[in-house]
């Protein structure tokens, strides 16, 4: 099954994620065929900028499918992970610029999917947060690596264990977006920065990346490695059993 429509146009690659029943949650499949839509618009030669965004008004991304990982053991869950942290090492490390176009939702994976991303333009009604904490669980795919390397340690230790939600405007107040548009216009404004992008030098602008992400790279690759571990560690636990579960049956979690 297609779950990412793709459209090229003016040298902008257009990703978009369309599952919207479940609000464009990330399963394996997705995980995949993400990551292989973000290759081959990296090997196009005609492709100068790539937007991601999800399908309908209502979500970018939901976060990794719950019920999906409601059933994982830890072994799949270091899969599943390795996954994600994949799909976001492509886009962080691609040689051009990848903009999230985030159009609503932007939860768990679906905000550390936004983090890998070189820019992160919203619609207002866009939302954002870092609630794993509330399943039991811990960022997977480098949000407790990259989150504090673009709000700050302080905001994001507050987002990552406090697991709430903020706005579009709150998310620009702490530099976790650049810009904020109406959702009539988010994704004619992104493809006009896109095109802003395009001409200038390709090597400069891929280069430009490069530096700005060797800045933390060091760092960052320990720290990714020992939150997937840590991730995939914590699927052998009550705690994770009873938040994943309780969210499948509609109910809340009892953690103590
Ligand atoms: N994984 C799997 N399914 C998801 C999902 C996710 N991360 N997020 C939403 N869905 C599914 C819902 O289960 C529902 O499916 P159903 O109709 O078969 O029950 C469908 O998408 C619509 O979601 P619903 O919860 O009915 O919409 P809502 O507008 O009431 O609430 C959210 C929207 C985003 C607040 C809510 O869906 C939610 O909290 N999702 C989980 C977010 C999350 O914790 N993500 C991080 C995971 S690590």
């Amino acid at each position: 099954m297609n779950f990412i429509q793709t459209s090229s146009d003016d040298g902008i690659a257009t990703l978009t994620i369309d599952r919207p029943d479940a609000l464009n949650a990330m399963n394996p499949t997705i995980l995949k065929e993400l990551t292989t839509n973000i290759q081959s618009a990296i090997d196009n030669p005609d492709v100068g900028v790539i937007v991601l965004t999800g399908s309908g008004d209502k979500a970018f991304i939901a976060g990794a499918d719950i019920k999906e990982m409601s059933q994982m053991t830890p072994k799949e869950a270091y899969s599943f992970g390795h996954l994600g942290k994949n799909l976001a090492d492509t886009i962080e490390h691609s040689p051009k610029p990848v903009i999230a176009a985030v159009n609503g939702f932007a939860l768990g994976g679906g905000c550390e999917i936004s983090l890998a991303c070189h820019l992160r333009f919203a619609s207002e009604n866009a939302k954002f947060a870092q609630p794993e904490v509330k399943l039991g669980i811990i960022p997977g795919w480098g949000g407790t690596q990259r989150l504090p390397r673009i709000v700050g340690k302080g905001i994001a230790t507050e987002l990552i264990i406090g697991g709430h939600m903020i706005d579009a405007q709150e998310a620009h107040r702490i530099g976790l977006v650049n810009r904020v548009f109406s959702s009539d216009e988010l994704l004619g404004e992104t493809n006009a920065f896109a095109q802003l992008i395009i001409k200038n030098g390709p090597k400069a602008v891929a280069e430009s990346l490069r530096c700005i992400n060797e800045s933390s790279e060091r760092q960052l690759s320990d720290g990714l490695s020992h939150e997937l571990n840590s991730f995939a560690q914590l699927f052998s636990t009550d705690e994770t059993k009873e938040g994943l579960t309780a969210f499948v049956e509609k109910r809340p979690a009892e953690f103590r």
